[in-house]
């Protein structure tokens, strides 16, 4: 079952992902409500049921030093998964599809637009703690 999860991502890093619209970040605070119950971002922000995701766009994938991650999101780790967007797209669009064993139990944003603002605001956040 392990190394099945690792060909399955190695097989999904490998696949050409379609681009993405350009997302909006001000729409995408708004999706990012449905992600606070489980995640903090910002100078503060801790790990809660699921890791702060402060510059997680362009990280490489369960790299929160102190989260308990699944051994699914291990797996996908070790197997060399970044978070850019076309991979954070895929899974934010299903969650266990995309990651089969993940322990995030969201079941995914259905909306195209909501995926790509949620990561231009994700990806706004990072720009600006950069400065
Ligand atoms: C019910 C709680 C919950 C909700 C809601 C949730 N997540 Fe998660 N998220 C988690 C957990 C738990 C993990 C760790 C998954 C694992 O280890 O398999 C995770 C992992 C992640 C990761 C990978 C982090 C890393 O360090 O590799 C990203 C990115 C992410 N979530 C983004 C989001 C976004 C964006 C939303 C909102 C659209 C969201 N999540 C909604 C619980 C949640």
């Amino acid at each position: 079952m392990q190394s099945i999860n690792c060909l399955l991502v190695t097989a999904l890093l490998a696949m050409p992902m379609p681009a993405l619209a350009e997302g909006d970040a001000e729409k995408g605070e708004k999706v990012f409500r449905k992600c606070r119950s489980c995640h903090e971002v910002g100078p503060d922000a801790k790990d809660k049921t699921g890791p702060a995701l402060n510059g997680i766009v362009g990280a490489a994938a369960g790299a929160s030093p102190d989260f308990g991650y699944s051994n699914a999101m291990k797996e996908a780790a070790e197997a060399g998964l970044v978070w850019d967007e076309a991979s954070l797209a895929a899974f934010l669009t299903k969650p266990r599809d995309f990651l089969k064993g993940t322990q995030m139990s969201f079941p995914g944003l259905r909306k195209e637009a909501d995926v790509a603002n949620v990561i231009a605001y994700l990806a706004r956040l990072q720009a600006v703690a950069e400065n």
